[in-house]
C-alpha cells in the first residue's frame, strides 16, 4: 500500500533568535537574508519542490514580517509596474490564498511546543518539518531526497549529517542501526547529549517527516534539555513503534542560527551566481591577502 502523501509543513519560526541581537530584536531572524531571499524564502521553495502544499508557520510576537513576505505588495507592485520595472522576482514570494496557515505559540516553550501548536491543522496526516535556520542547499533539495526515501520506507524520516565529535553537544544525535545507502536506521534519538555521552556523531540538522502520533506525544511532554519541550526526546518514543529512518542530506548545510555559518552559507550562495561570484571571489582573495 502506498505511503499517505506528505502534503503539510510546519515552519516554526517562534524562537526570540537571540544569537543574532541586535539585529533580530525587531526582525525575524527567519528574515535574515543570504544574498537577496530570506531564510525562510528558501525554505518554503524547498517545500514547494518536494510536493509540499501546505505551508504552516509557527510565529510569535514581532513575526509580522514573515506574514507580509508571502503577501501580495500591493503598492510595491503597483509603483515598480507604473516605472516599467519588471515584478517576476516577487513571484516566489507569494503564497497562494488557503495554502499558508499563521498560528501563535504564545511563549517559546521550545520547539517541541511549537510543533504542537499546528496539531488541528495538521490532523492525522503525515507532515514535515523546516527548521529554516538549518540552511539545505543543493539539488534536488533535502526535502525532496527525503519525501523520495520515504515513499519507499514510510513512517519517520529526518535528515542527519555528520559533525565533528566535540561539537554534538549542540544538537540532538541519533544512534544508528543499519545502512543503505544514503538511509540508516534510527535506533535512538538524544537531545545534546555531553560528548561521552554521544551515541554517534550524526546529527539531526533541521528537517523531518513525522507521522501525526508524535502530536499525542507532545501533548504529554515534560520539558527536557535547556528546560524546553524538546521534539527529540517526543521523537525518540515512537522508535520501536513506528519505522524510524534517517537520510543522510546529498548537499551543503549551513548552521545559520549561528553567525560564522550565516556569514558562510551568504559567501557560499554568492560564490555560486552567475551575476556575482567573480566578483566576490575577487574581492575575497582581496580581503584574505
Ligand atoms: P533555536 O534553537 O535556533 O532557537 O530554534 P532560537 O530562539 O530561534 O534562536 P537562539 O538560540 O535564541 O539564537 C530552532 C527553531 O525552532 C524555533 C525557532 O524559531 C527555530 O526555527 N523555535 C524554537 C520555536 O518556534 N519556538 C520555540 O519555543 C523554540
Amino acid at each position: 500500500m502506498p505511503h499517505k502523501p506528505v502534503r503539510k509543513a510546519i515552519f516554526p519560526v517562534a524562537g526570540l533568535g537571540t544569537r543574532f541581537l541586535p539585529a533580530t530584536k525587531a526582525i525575524p531572524k527567519e528574515m535574515l537574508p543570504i544574498v537577496d531571499s530570506p531564510l525562510i524564502q528558501y525554505a518554503v521553495d524547498e517545500a514547494r519542490e518536494a510536493g509540499i502544499e501546505q505551508m504552516i508557520f509557527v510565529t510569535g510576537r514581532c513575526k509580522s514580517a514573515i506574514e507580509d513576505h508571502f503577501d501580495i505588495a500591493f503598492e510595491l507592485e503597483h509603483t515598480m509596474l507604473a516605472r516599467g520595472r519588471d515584478t517576476s522576482v516577487l513571484a516566489s514570494s507569494r503564497l497562494t490564498p488557503g495554502n499558508c496557515v499563521y498560528v501563535r505559540q504564545q511563549e517559546p516553550l521550545g520547539l517541541g511546543h511549537a510543533i504542537w501548536c499546528a496539531r488541528d491543522i495538521i490532523g492525522d496526516e503525515p507532515f514535515a518539518i523546516f527548521l529554516p535556520d538549518e540552511f539545505m542547499h543543493g539539488s534536488p533539495g533535502c526535502m525532496k531526497q527525503m519525501v523520495d526515501a520515504y515513499q519507499n520506507i514510510g513512517g519517520n524520516v529526518i535528515s542527519v549529517l555528520e559533525v565533528p565529535r566535540h561539537a554534538v553537544s549542540s544538537y540532538g544525535v541519533i544512534a544508528p542501526g543499519e545502512s543503505r545507502g544514503a538511509i540508516t536506521e534510527v535506533l535512538g534519538l538524544v537531545e545534546k547529549p555531553k560528548v561521552e555521552d554521544a551515541p554517534s556523531n550524526l546529527i539531526v540538522s533541521g528537517r523531518y517527516i513525522l507521522q501525526p502520533e508524535v502530536m499525542h506525544i507532545l501533548e504529554g511532554q515534560e520539558k527536557g534539555a535547556g528546560g524546553e519541550i524538546q521534539l527529540t526526546d517526543a521523537m525518540a518514543q515512537m522508535l520501536g513503534k513506528q519505522p524510524f529512518h534517517a537520510v543522510t542530506f546529498d548537499g551543503n548545510r549551513y548552521d545559520c542560527g549561528s553567525k560564522v555559518g550565516y556569514i558562510e552559507a551568504n559567501l557560499a550562495v554568492a560564490l555560486q551566481r552567475a551575476d556575482m561570484a567573480e566578483e566576490v571571489r575577487a574581492i575575497a582573495v582581496n580581503l584574505l591577502k
